[in-house]
């Protein structure tokens, strides 16, 4: 899929250039031709000479002493698809911006190509608001981030902030390439049902207070956008706003019960359900008609416990394709223990203390866990990227045969 293809590898400047050496020979491994761009702090962690010889093409490191009259548009114009590896927090901060004061920022504005951007920071940074709005901003404006993994960083620190390996960037890079695939050609859900529940249920106290969780829906309403899309026929059981743009079906519901009602009543007729669901384990046994007051001390709510939606699908005789979901905190044994015990036939689990990861999020970072206890840890991804590998991933296991 890179054979052939025309990379403009952009390079900033921070430890992780050493890793860009590598990233370019193996693009041209791959029978890629690479141009490069470098930031003025890239030139001190990685010479420019270095891309130069790896390349076969000069590293373009500036508007001013250049062949071209001008390079970004030249580069930009020239590009199949653009890489920054690694991308520094003030890469990131300057493409969300537009604020194009160099010829690696003016470059990637300059081109209609897909980009992948690479992170690099200290954890810090990374988990700065700041950088985290730009993150979002970038994937709004449909760039592919991938990364940062969690490992060892410049100084001695660990953390998230780690780029990920020039073989995941090669991989990001041949998916961006193959498709625009997934905006329009790629059908390989034409004739399947689906059911995803998604959102956090709302167990109400009286009518005004609840017993909620942070769930947003977004994780869920991208894996039934990504089904819509490649063309299954979706339903969506949610108590957040569903997505947009996608043809959808959708029942919008509050509490645990009405999500089990409106799951079970579908469950029989689809081929996959995906419980991204979180749902309440306990409700108040009574909901107060009347508003609880102060004046009236301090209430004792007694609970009960929710249906398990999950475990009634497990339970059916012609069941669904079964995955589950599970936000853990911290250690991921109960998504292991999950996996093994609930009888799904994908569990995806998520540390959702982690920064970009879980609720409100638009990124996740998750390990796929099969019932064996097999599991496959994937990179910090954008929930659509996440949604595009969970359906890659369903459809190659139920593959008959
Ligand atoms: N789930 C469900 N119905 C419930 C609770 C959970 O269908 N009443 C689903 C979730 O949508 C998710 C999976 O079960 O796909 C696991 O949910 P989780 O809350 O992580 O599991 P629990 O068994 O509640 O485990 P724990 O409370 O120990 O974390």
């Amino acid at each position: 899929m890179l054979s052939g293809r025309r990379i403009v590898l952009g390079v900033s400047g921070g430890v992780a250039a050493y890793k860009a050496a590598y990233l370019a020979r193996r693009l041209v491994e791959v029978g890629a031709t690479v141009r490069s761009v470098m930031t003025e702090s890239a030139v001190h962690f990685l010479g420019a000479q270095t891309l130069a010889a790896v390349t076969g093409h000069h590293p373009v490191g500036g508007f001013w002493d250049e062949a071209e009259v001008s390079p970004h548009t030249d580069l930009g114009q020239w590009a199949d698809a653009m890489v920054i590896a690694p991308a520094t927090a003030a890469t990131m901060a300057k493409l969300a911006t537009g604020l194009s004061d160099n010829v690696l920022i003016a470059t990637a504005l300059a081109t209609e190509a897909p980009l992948v951007v690479a992170p690099a920071m200290h954890t810090e940074m990374w988990e700065n608001p700041a950088t985290q709005r730009n993150v979002r901003t970038l994937l709004d404006d449909g760039v592919t981030i991938v990364g940062p993994l969690s490992g060892a960083l410049a100084g001695g620190d660990s953390g998230p902030g780690r780029m990920v390996e020039p073989e995941d960037i090669l991989t990001a890079l041949t998916e961006v390439l193959s498709g625009s695939s997934t905006e329009a050609s790629v059908r390989d859900m034409d004739g399947y049902a689906v059911l995803v529940t998604a959102g956090g249920t709302r167990e109400p106290i009286d009518p005004v207070r609840y017993i909620g969780n942070r769930s947003s829906g977004k994780m869920g309403n991208a894996i039934a956008g990504e089904a819509a899309r490649r063309g299954a026929q979706v339903s969506l059981i949610t108590t957040a706003a569903p997505p947009s743009g996608a043809a959808i079906e959708v029942v919008r519901v509050e509490t645990a019960q009405q999500m089990a009602d409106a799951t079970w009543e579908r469950a029989g007729e689809v081929d996959f359900a995906v419980m991204a669901a979180a749902v309440a384990d306990f409700r108040p046994r009574q909901a107060e008609d009347i508003k609880l007051r102060r004046g009236d001390g301090l209430p004792v709510i007694d609970v009960e416990p929710t249906p398990d939606i999950l475990a009634g699908i497990a339970a059916m005789e012609n069941r669904p394709y079964l995955v589950g979901f599970a936000a853990e905190t911290g250690s991921m044994e109960g998504a292991l223990r999950k996996a093994t015990e609930k009888g799904v036939d994908l569990l995806v689990g998520n540390d959702v203390t982690r920064a970009g990861s879980g609720f409100a999020t638009d990124t996740n970072e998750v390990t796929v866990y099969a019932p064996s206890g097999e599991s496959d840890r994937w990179p910090l991804l954008s929930k659509r990227e996440v949604a595009r590998r969970l359906w890659d991933r369903i459809l190659e296991d139920r593959k008959p045969g």
